[in-house]
Order: C-alpha cells, then structure tokens, then sequence
C-alpha cells in the first residue's frame, strides 16, 4: 500500500525567518512524492516578509496579516494564536515547523501544541540563558523548545545546550544554520549572473547609496540596529557613535538600512536630524531588498550590527562583525575572532571600529573567513530526518 504523503506546515512572519525557511520551503517541495507543503505567514512582518517571498517566489497558502503600526507582544501573540486556531482547523497538518526565537513562532508552536500536532524547531538550542538579554527572543526560544518534539539544532553547542535541558538526543539533529543554505544560494546567483549583480547595484542606487563610490581608497561599514532591548539610551548611544565616526572618518561610507520599526527611525531622527545629508559619507536607506542586501555586505569592509542573522552571515564572507549587544547567542564566531560583543556604548562603539579601521593588522585578524554556522545543506538533512520518521501521520487529535 502507498503511504500517505506527510503533511508539513512551515509558519514564519519576519523577514529572517523568512530568509531561512525559504530554502526549507524548497527543499520539502522538491520530495512532492513524500511530503505536501503548506506554507502559513502570520505578517508579522508586512513590507520585509513581502520583499522576501518576492525574491524566493513563495506563494503561502495562509496568510494571518497580524502586522498593526507599533504593535506590541501582547497584540503579536494573540493574533497569530488565533489566527493559528483556525489555520490549523482547516489544514490539519502532521508536523508544523517553526524557526528560531520570534513570537510568531512561540506563539505558532502553541498554538500546535494546542491542537497535539507535533512541532519542529529549526534553529533549536541557542542561548544567551539571561531572559532579558535579547528581550524576548531568549524567553521565545527556550519556550518553543519546550513544546517542540524535533530539534534542528545548527551547531553542536546549541545541541549541547538542549541536551543540559534534559531534551532526548534522539529528538536533537544538528544541522548547521539554513541561512548558510539560503546565502550560498544567494551568492552563486550573483556571481553567476552579470546582469542581475549589475540590476542590484542599480536598486542599491535607487535605494540611495550609489556602490561604484567604493574603490581603493573608499571603505564601507555596513550598519543595522533593532534590537527592543537597545530601543531609547542605546540607540541613541549607537547612533552619536555612528556620527562621530562618519565624522573622523571622510573616507569611509558608512551605510545604514532602517529597520522599519518606528523606534529604530526616531533616535536617528533625533541624532542626526538633517547633519546626514551634509555629512556626504553617511546614508540611512530604506530596508534592502536580501540579494541588494548580501551584495553590500560582500562589498563592505566590516559590519556594525545588533542583528542576530548578519552574525551567521557575515562571518562566512570574511567580513568582520561588531555586535552592538552584551551577548550572544552565537558564541561560535566570537571564538572563531570574527565576531565581538561591542554593547551600545559610545565609546566602546568609537574606538572599536577606529581600531579596525586604521590597525591593518587588527583588521587582518578579524578578516578571516570562517564558517562555524553550516556547509549548506541543513534544508537537506531536515527533510531526510523528517523522511525517515514513523510514527509521524496520524498523530493529530481533536481535543476540544
Ligand atoms: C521582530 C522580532 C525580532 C526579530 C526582528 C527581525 C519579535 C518580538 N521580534 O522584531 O525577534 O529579530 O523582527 O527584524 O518577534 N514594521 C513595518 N513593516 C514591516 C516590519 C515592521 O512597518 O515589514 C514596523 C511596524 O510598525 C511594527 C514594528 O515595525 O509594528 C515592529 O515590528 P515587530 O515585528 O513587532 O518587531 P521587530 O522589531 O521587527
Ligand atoms: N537583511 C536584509 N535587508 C536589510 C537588512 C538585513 O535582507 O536591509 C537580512 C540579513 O541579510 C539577514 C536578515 O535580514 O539575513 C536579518 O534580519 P534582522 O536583522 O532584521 O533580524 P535578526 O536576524 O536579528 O532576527
């Protein structure tokens, strides 16, 4: 007798976590013999989930529209709770994964719960273990870990740090980080194509910053911030720091896509006010398109970010990473030397992109590629372990 195909759901709602189930997506569409694919968006995320599902050419066949201006958790997590119940009525899926450490995917992975349809978790085990450090990303994934039957963890420390929580080995596979997947991808596609590499410099110009001012002589630091926990004193200390460096430093661009969180845009307003224009070297763009976005990368000279993906990035395209937090979660590059935990302060910000910026030799030491975060393939080994689970349809009950 045939067996029936498996029903997976993938759920996600941020532009992140879109970038890194958008391979998964494609990997489960690709064994249509063995598993049908739904994909369920909260838009949690309007403009940025849109701009990625544009450049994987996804079509969900859900889409919850959650995203209010200025939303806040409590509005995030009940929406995509009760948008869930109903999604997951109608779908009746085997297995519903979810990715990382958002409330989209705490409050998805609930919502399964609820229903007894098993979760897995992609990005499973990472862990600063002080829940205010990031705010609420370390409370999100430890709670999702707790629901979730299968752990796809990318790295053996964070296998490690699921197995100190008591979570059965059996349940753990470590996989590597699917960002590496969808960033190989990426960049094989520009590096193969003429054409497209030429049209993404011309949406970087539309954008606003011109890349054909980068030569020999030209440098540029890459810039992104929106952590809630840095949201007022430590945006406001960041971004002093960013003007004092565009400042000292004429020769550097220094160029800074906005997340489109209101309270990313204000402190820059309040720092900056109208001094970026007349700086010449500075330039606040609207949020990237990811191929724009991994084109500038390759081209900077080092990044300044709070941002948890560009960590995992960054450091696989030899591009030293300054982390605006207290910690991390990802240790991995930090003990590899390409990445450091900078926090907010000015001063720690200033001296340590001068130092990068004019010790050769320091700079040459964080240059270094390496690639603690995967080899590419962790799409595949998270459907072949799926396609090798039994026991897996038909586990799904009623129980209201
Ligand atoms: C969310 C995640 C965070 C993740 C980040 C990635 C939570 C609690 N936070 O934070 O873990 O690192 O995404 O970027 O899950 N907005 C728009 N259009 C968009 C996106 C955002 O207008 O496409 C504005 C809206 O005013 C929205 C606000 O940004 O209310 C905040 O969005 P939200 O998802 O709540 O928080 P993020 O800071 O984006
Ligand atoms: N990114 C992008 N355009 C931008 C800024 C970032 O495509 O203008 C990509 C980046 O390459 C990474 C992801 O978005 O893959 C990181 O998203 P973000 O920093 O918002 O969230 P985090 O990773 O901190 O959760």
């Amino acid at each position: 007798m045939k067996e029936r195909k498996k029903k997976v759901m993938l759920v996600f709602g941020t532009r992140p976590e879109a970038i890194k189930m958008a391979p998964l997506v494609r990997e489960f569409e690709r064994r249509s013999d063995c598993f049908e694919t739904l994909v369920c968006v909260t838009g949690q995320h309007r403009q940025l989930l849109d701009q990625v599902l544009r450049i994987f050419d996804i079509a969900p066949r859900y889409d919850l529209d959650i995203m209010k201006q200025g939303q806040d958790l409590y509005d995030v997590t009940s929406r995509v709770l009760y948008g869930m119940r109903d999604v997951l009525d109608e779908a009746c899926p085997d297995v519903v994964l979810v990715h990382g450490d958002t409330t989209t995917s705490t409050a998805a992975a609930l919502a399964a719960f609820y229903r007894q349809i098993p979760v897995g978790h992609v990005e499973a085990g990472l862990r600063t273990h002080d829940i205010y450090s990031p705010w609420p990303e370390e409370m999100n994934r430890q709670l999702t870990g707790r629901i979730a039957t299968w752990h796809f963890s990318p790295t053996s420390l964070s296998r490690k740090n699921l197995l100190d929580e008591g979570v059965d080995s059996g349940h753990i596979l470590v996989t590597g980080n699917t960002v590496i997947d969808a960033l190989y991808h990426v960049v094989g596609r520009i590096a193969d194509d003429v054409a497209l590499a030429a049209s993404l410099d011309a949406q970087l110009c539309a954008a606003g910053y011109d890349p054909s001012r980068l030569d020999a002589m030209r440098r540029l630091v890459l810039i992104t911030g929106h952590r809630r926990e840095n949201f007022g004193e430590g945006f406001i200390s960041m971004c002093r720091a960013i003007k004092a460096l565009a400042v000292k430093y004429p020769d550097t661009d220094f160029v800074f896509p906005m997340h489109l969180n209101p309270n990313v845009r204000r402190p820059i307003r309040e720092v900056f006010g109208s001094d970026a224009g007349s700086l010449g070297n500075m330039f606040f763009i609207e949020p990237l398109e990811y191929l724009s976005f991994v084109r500038l990368m390759e081209r900077s000279t080092l990044v300044l970010t709070d941002s948890g993906g560009i960590q995992e990035e960054a450091p696989g395209l030899g591009k030293p990473v300054l982390v605006m937090r207290d910690t991390t979660e990802r240790p991995e590059a930090v003990e590899a030397g390409t990445v450091k935990l900078v926090g907010t302060s000015y001063e720690r910000i200033t001296s340590e992109v001068s130092r990068l910026l004019s010790d050769t030799s320091a700079y040459a030491e964080m240059a270094q590629a390496v690639n603690p975060y995967g080899d590419g393939y962790a799409c595949r080994r998270i459907a072949d372990f799926l396609e090798k689970q039994e026991d897996f349809c038909g586990k799904r009950k009623a129980i209201d």
